[in-house]
């Protein structure tokens, strides 16, 4: 069994029809890159994962959770964000909590730790990620990079089924983008079960183990992401992958 399972699942925005008719299952243990242009539905199909975004048709499901378009109470709410946790692009972090307490609080408030297991395990977590010297340190007084990896801690801390990233480098300057796709990969090794929104295909296609291909909130394509994000695939693919080689260097 899956670990998630989409079918057939679509949503509305208003009257615009934002995805249609998705089915997708995704298997524990493994990174799956969506992709595809501005506008298509990506950071939507995120969003639904988290139920930030309700589904206005078919169903889904994370892990022992499973939620019925039109039928969502509020406890499956509560249940799917324990299962799922977002890493943003624009990091989210609380900007009057430390490092180590915007890692540690979410535990306590979320009952999953008290005080000293929670900075125990925050403070495991940011030395892992390099972040050991800023841990007292305030978002405001961190790199980017910085501030994205403490907020990959955070989300990674709560032992969600999965980590949902949409474009976690994409607001970082250049030489920031480095450190944080290392953290991400060191994660992948741990088999950490990770869905990844991202332009970086060179990253996406090391990583990831299956490629999702979303344009017009449609799944064009899926599969092994080593042979659809290699273009080789797909002349849509392909042009899509060219059309970002070349504005990389324009
Ligand atoms: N709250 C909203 N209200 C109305 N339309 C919305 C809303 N959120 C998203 N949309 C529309 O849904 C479509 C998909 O948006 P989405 O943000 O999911 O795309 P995306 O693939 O993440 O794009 P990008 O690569 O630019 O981040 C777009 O046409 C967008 O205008
Ligand atoms: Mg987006």
């Amino acid at each position: 069994m899956s670990l998630i399972e989409l079918k057939d699942l679509s949503v509305n925005i208003g009257k615009k029809k934002i995805l249609k008719h998705i089915n997708l299952n995704i298997e524990e243990g493994t990174v799956t890159a969506f992709v595809g242009p501005s506008g298509s539905g990506k950071t939507t199909l995120l969003r639904t994962l988290n139920l930030l975004q309700f589904p206005s048709a078919g169903s889904l499901k994370v892990g022992k959770t499973n939620v019925i378009a039109g039928k969502i109470v509020p406890k499956t709410v509560h249940d799917f964000r324990q299962n799922s946790a977002m890493v943003f692009q624009q990091f989210n972090l609380f900007k009057n909590l430390t490092a180590l307490e915007n890692v540690a609080n979410p535990l306590v408030y979320n009952h999953l730790a008290n005080k000293k297991e929670a900075n125990k395990s925050a403070l495991n977590l940011l030395k892992k990620m390099g972040l050991e010297k800023v841990i007292f340190q305030y978002p405001a007084t961190l790199s980017g990079g910085q501030q994205q990896r403490v907020s990959i801690a955070r989300a990674v801390a709560m032992k969600p089924r999965v980590v949902l990233f949409d474009e976690p480098t994409s607001a970082l300057d250049p030489e920031l983008v480095e450190s944080v796709l290392q953290t991400i990969a060191e994660l992948a090794r741990e088999r950490i079960t990770m869905i990844l929104v991202t332009h970086e295909m060179e990253f996406a296609r090391q990583i990831a183990d299956e490629a999702v291909f979303i344009e017009n909130g449609e799944i064009l394509s899926k599969g092994s992401a080593k042979e659809l994000l290699s273009g080789q695939t797909s002349p849509r693919i392909d042009s899509f992958i060219n059309s970002l080689r070349r504005s990389a260097f324009s």
